[in-house]
């Protein structure tokens, strides 16, 4: 498995092979492109497992942007379904982490919605604390039919602090 950042040709690999309604991969690149995350796709050859965000400007939320204003925060982590319980997020997580590291960046934090206990449990084995710390997240989504859906999500935050790497 390769985890990288998206380039401008794996755009185009990800936007056929795995198609995804209001051309988020092309947002998330976009944002990118302009030097505020990095959009990290996994692949296994040229098929997209996975992917997730680091965001270098903090946390999204407000509550967390005050409570951790040194955070990096890596958000947006989807593994397509028939490639999940492969440790694919757990390697696109540490992937970031590392990322971070090397840029100096020792806290890094990631908000789980509240009933999303999987994941939780997931990033609590990779080494992260809960903290009592809650955001409401909004976004909005477009599905199949075109049709936009606003949700708001009730996220806690977990911490976990990361090492520069030696050398
Ligand atoms: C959460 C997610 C990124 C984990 O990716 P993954 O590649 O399946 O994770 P790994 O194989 O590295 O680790 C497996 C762990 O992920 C969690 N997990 C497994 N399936 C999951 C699912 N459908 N939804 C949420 N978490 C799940 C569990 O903790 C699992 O551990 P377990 O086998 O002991 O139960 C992935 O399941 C996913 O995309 N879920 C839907 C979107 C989502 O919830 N994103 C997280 C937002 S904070």
């Amino acid at each position: 498995m390769d985890i990288r950042p998206c380039t401008d040709q794996d755009l185009e690999a990800l936007r056929s092979r795995w198609p995804a309604a209001g051309d988020v991969h092309g947002k998330h690149h976009a944002r990118q492109s302009a030097g505020h995350a990095t959009y990290l796709v996994a692949w296994r050859g040229d098929e997209p497992l996975g992917s997730g965000m680091v965001q270098w400007d903090g946390c999204v939320g407000p509550a967390a942007r005050e409570a951790f204003p040194d955070a990096v925060e890596i958000n947006h982590l989807q593994v397509r379904e028939e490639f999940r319980g492969q440790g694919v997020g757990g390697l696109l997580v540490r992937a970031a982490e590392d990322l971070a590291a090397r840029r100096g960046r020792t806290q890094v934090a990631l908000g789980v919605g509240v009933d999303n206990p999987d994941a939780e449990r997931l990033y609590l084995r990779l080494g992260y604390e809960a903290t009592v710390v809650l955001d409401d997240t909004e976004y909005d989504w477009v599905d199949e039919d075109g049709v936009v859906h606003h949700e708001v999500e009730r996220d806690q935050v977990l911490l976990r602090t990361v090492r520069r790497p030696a050398g």
